[in-house]
């Protein structure tokens, strides 16, 4: 498993501020660099919350920074189950950020199959490359280890010939960025708040990876960013003291 950064906050609050706060550098340090700040969103309750944080953030140069999904349940844009909904009513509705830099998964061709490589060619076209590099990847975790809509026992795990697949969440489709183009990301981050987390974070963590969230990589930054109560069960000795 390739070596992590473990932040452990003291509440899923100073677990938001921290990721502000991280959001606010990279993408500074990479507008500078390359132009751009290129975000793969995740759904999620604790990324809901960032996406809140966020929107109150000044400063954030949301004109040099595009935002794409990790994953997206396959219902229409308005669907209250739909990913881009809840970042766009979290977030994006609060910005000025140009159309032209949000980049939402299609579900509108009552083919999955279809809508999922649609998107895969949005990517690649975009970044002008066969496998594009995103600057931050968010993701998730369930209490049964999935991340994205990459679940236990399903056929998207084994998904390498493309950046794009059609996962199933107890045979309800989702549409998911696959392994390869996740694990090609500069930094991948997962977000994960609350007591339901502490024993799938304490199998992730200390066990042989046999789950879909131990197989993520990234090519930079591989970093969990959990509170208090998500890191409850890890095998840590921890200073009350010293928790931010
Ligand atoms: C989704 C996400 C999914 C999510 C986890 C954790 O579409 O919901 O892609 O992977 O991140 O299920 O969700 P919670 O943070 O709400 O527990």
């Amino acid at each position: 498993m390739q070596s992590f950064q473990l932040h452990i906050c003291g509440s899923s609050e100073l677990l938001v501020d921290q990721m502000v706060a991280c959001w606010r550098q990279w993408s500074t340090d990479d507008i500078a660099d390359h132009g751009s700040f290129r975000v793969a969103l995740s759904g999620g309750s604790t990324p809901k919350q960032l996406y809140g944080q966020l929107a109150q953030t000044p400063g954030l140069n949301w004109g040099q920074t595009l935002l794409a999904w990790g994953d997206e349940r396959y219902v229409p844009a308005d669907h209250p189950d739909s990913n881009y909904r809840m970042a766009r009513e979290a977030l994006i509705d609060q910005i000025e950020i140009p159309a032209d830099n949000i980049l939402p998964w299609p579900t509108q061709a009552q083919d999955p199959a279809k809508d999922a490589a649609h998107y895969a060619q949005t990517l690649q076209s975009h970044w002008g490359s066969e496998l594009p590099v995103f600057d931050l990847l968010l993701l998730g975790v369930g209490p049964d280890g999935h991340t994205a809509s990459l679940f236990p026992g399903t056929a998207a795990l084994n998904v390498t010939d493309s950046i794009t697949t059609v996962g199933s969440k107890q045979g309800e489709p989702r549409l998911t960025l696959t392994y390869p183009l996740i694990n090609a990301s500069r930094r991948v981050v997962f977000l994960v708040a609350g007591s339901n987390k502490a024993e799938i974070m304490r199998q992730l963590l200390t066990t042989a990876p046999q789950l879909p969230a131990q197989r993520v990589r990234s090519q930079g930054s591989l970093i969990w960013m959990l509170d208090r109560s998500a890191a409850a069960q890890l095998p840590l000795t921890l200073d009350p003291l010293t928790l931010d």
